[in-house]
């Protein structure tokens, strides 16, 4: 009887063992897979810091470091952009876009086109956040000197002393950061990444001046064997290129189109397609700048397009520069696709390895006709006010492609001002 009491004693004791030692050994095994999965984490994150990838941020974070969303750098059409100071004290601007289906378009589209690409030139995603059911987040770099826009144009009614005017040498400069950072985009990734709203405002500037292109709300990815993208009209009036105008398709010529635009602006300091005369709407008219340049540039008048404001104090714009800068826009917003430099061509020239003497034949300027045929219905500058028919016909005489037909009725209301 004792030495059977002894017999399943010593048993229940050998089972306990054993089952304690399975215990420890799938302890070991669990803290050891946890120590390998925080390896894992940590070298994960670890990559996605040196390769600059961007984190996802807690809407917590975001609240505490915008200090609730206090401080407005900017806004636009969809989104508002606020000032904050994440804990290990980097600047950021917090991109919050809003609108509901068209913000989830936008902010895929912009995570898609720079999550991956880096270029001194570009403002750099440093992550993001999707609140379920409610905005997004885009986390930047903060650029401290704000865009373009307010550098070269003068701000309205502000008196003269405290505006912000970019002296020419650094708006020269921003002219080469920019069109280095869209000849990356077309040439240098591995899709060509369309920008598709290239304009003063998506045109940062940092401490030192230099340019930062930013804003890929209305970005496209288009394939090395693609040569135009479908797409609808949404960018901004003024910088359309007249192919998206009229549907037959977007491009990366679309893109240096809107520099050249943004070109003449920065020379000029003034809007190219602004209403002038004030009062009732039969007294304001369309003034389209480029068609002004084009004639004072062909009369050996340049330098009366410069900006004003530099030509009093400081260095003045040398006049080499200023026709470099011009020829170079004339050729960007040739009406004809085919016809305009490619970005890496344009740094060339705006380097001066490759001359720009040369200006392109003179055009039909077809937009501002297209302008003529929106409301208010009259040009300043000695296009007559025509109707879309005859801004229709202007596109047919010019070569363009005429697919006129839907796209061509566009409401030119469905195009943000700015
Ligand atoms: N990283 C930034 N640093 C400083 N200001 C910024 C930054 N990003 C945007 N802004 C300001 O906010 C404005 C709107 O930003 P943007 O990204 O262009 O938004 P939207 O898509 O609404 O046009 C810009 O024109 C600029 O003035
Ligand atoms: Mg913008």
């Amino acid at each position: 009887m004792e030495a059977k009491r002894a017999k399943a004693v010593a048993a229940a004791v050998v089972v306990s063992l054993l089952f304690l030692l399975v215990i420890l050994w799938q302890m070991s095994m669990a803290r050891r897979s946890a120590v390998e999965r925080e390896e894992l984490r940590v070298d994960y994150s670890f990559l996605r810091k040196v390769a600059g990838l961007p984190i996802k941020f807690r809407i917590e974070v975001l609240v505490a470091a915008t200090d609730n969303f206090q401080v407005l750098l900017g806004s636009g059409s969809s989104a508002s952009v606020f000032r904050g100071i994440l804990d290990d004290g980097t600047s950021v601007a917090v991109k919050r876009i809003d609108a509901a289906e068209r913000g989830d378009r936008e902010f895929r589209a912009e995570v898609s086109a720079i999550a991956s690409i880096q270029h001194v030139n570009l403002v750099r995603l440093r992550g993001y956040c999707i609140v379920a059911g409610g905005p997004r987040f885009l986390v930047y770099e903060f650029v401290a000197n704000g865009s373009l826009d307010k550098w070269i144009f003068p701000s309205a009614g502000g008196d003269r002393e405290d505006q912000q005017c970019l002296p020419w040498a650094l708006r020269y400069r921003a002219a080469v950061d920019v069109a280095k950072a869209l000849s990356y985009l077309h040439h240098d990734c591995r899709d060509c990444v369309l920008h598709l709203d290239v304009k003063p405002e998506n045109i940062l500037l940092d401490e030192s001046f230099r340019a930062l292109v930013t804003d890929f709300g209305l970005s496209k990815l288009m394939g090395k064997d693609e040569s135009t993208v479908l797409t609808t009209i949404r960018g901004t009036r003024g910088y359309l290129a007249p192919e998206w105008i009229i549907g037959t398709g977007v491009s990366d010529k679309s893109d240096i189109y809107s520099y050249g635009m943004v070109l003449l602006e920065m020379v000029s300091g003034r809007r190219n397609v602004q209403l002038v005369g004030g009062g009732a709407a039969s007294q304001t008219k369309w003034s389209y700048f480029p068609r002004i340049v084009n004639e004072k540039v062909r009369q050996g008048r340049m330098m009366e397009v410069v900006d004003e404001r530099l030509k009093s104090g400081g260095e003045p714009p040398a006049e080499r520069e200023v026709r470099t800068l011009v020829h170079v826009a004339l050729w960007c917003i040739h009406e004809k696709a085919e016809a305009r430099p490619s970005m890496a061509r344009v740094v060339d020239m705006l380097e001066r390895r490759i001359a720009v003497d040369e200006l392109p034949l003179q055009t039909e300027m077809i937009i501002s006709r297209i302008l003529a045929s929106d409301e208010p219905n009259v040009l300043e500058d000695g296009a007559a006010g025509d109707t879309r028919a005859a801004a229709a016909a202007a596109v047919a005489v010019s070569g363009l492609e005429s697919h006129l037909s839907t796209s061509y009725s566009l409401d030119m209301s469905d195009l943000s001002g700015r």
